[in-house]
């Protein structure tokens, strides 16, 4: 039987990561095989092209067209060459920011069509399309002071996505509650403002609720 495909989606500091880490524990305890990625990234040729998108490797500055392009060529990899065999295979597949991050970032974000966005996603992914995907929203200012205390304790420098405006990540966030409106089917957003653990609980309810689970 094809596996279940599950992705998550969010503005900046919206604690995906941890949350996609906690809910394939929680999968693999069910029994369940679970694949973990991520994007930009996850293969070979997407973990090069992640280091260009996020730190600036090539030393010049991107366009935007470019940028839009290589998250989508990142991510036609990643389907290719991870997300389809997984599912095929009967694994679940759990992906920490997939396609709806391409129509948030760059379609509102950035300001390029929605439309040619969702375009641009429909050659690259090859039909695949998530079961459900949750979307983690958080008030960008409350994001910020959460990615800020991590870099500092880090001691890292923020991404070139974390210098952005706040305006940016604004329309990132309206964007993606306006992908959940459009496509109710698929979208289901948690608010990812409260705690770690009563995040995790909501995120196991509306997997299970969503995916037709028992989530005892
Ligand atoms: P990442 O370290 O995964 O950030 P986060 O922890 O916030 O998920 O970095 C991915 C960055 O790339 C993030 O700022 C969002 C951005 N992005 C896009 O702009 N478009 C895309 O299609 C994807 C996948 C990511």
């Amino acid at each position: 039987m094809r596996g279940r495909f599950i992705t998550l989606e969010g503005p900046e500091g919206s604690g995906k990561s941890t949350q996609a880490a906690k809910l394939c524990e929680r999968l693999g305890e069910q029994g369940i095989e679970v694949v973990k990625t991520r994007e930009p990234g996850g293969t070979a040729t997407g973990e090069l092209i992640r280091e260009i998108l996020q730190h600036d490797r090539a030393g010049e500055p991107l366009f935007p067209e470019s940028e839009a392009l290589l998250f989508a060529a990142s991510r036609a990899q990643l389907v290719r060459s991870v997300i389809l065999p997984a599912l095929e295979g009967g694994a679940w597949v759990v992906c920490d920011r997939f396609a709806d991050s391409t129509t948030a970032y760059q379609g509102y974000g950035r300001g390029f069509s929605v439309d040619d966005m969702l375009n641009i996603n429909s050659f690259a992914v090859d039909g695949a399309q998530p079961d459900v995907t949750l979307l983690l929203d958080v008030d960008v200012a409350l994001g910020f002071d959460r990615i800020q205390k991590r870099n500092t304790e880090n001691g890292v420098e923020n991404d070139r996505f974390e210098r952005e405006a706040r305006e940016f990540h604004e329309r990132v966030r309206q964007g993606y509650l306006a992908l959940a409106k459009r496509f109710p089917d698929r979208f289901r957003v948690i608010d990812a403002s409260r705690d770690e653990g009563s995040v995790q609980c909501r995120v196991w309810e509306t997997v299970c609720r969503a995916l037709g689970m028992e989530a005892g």
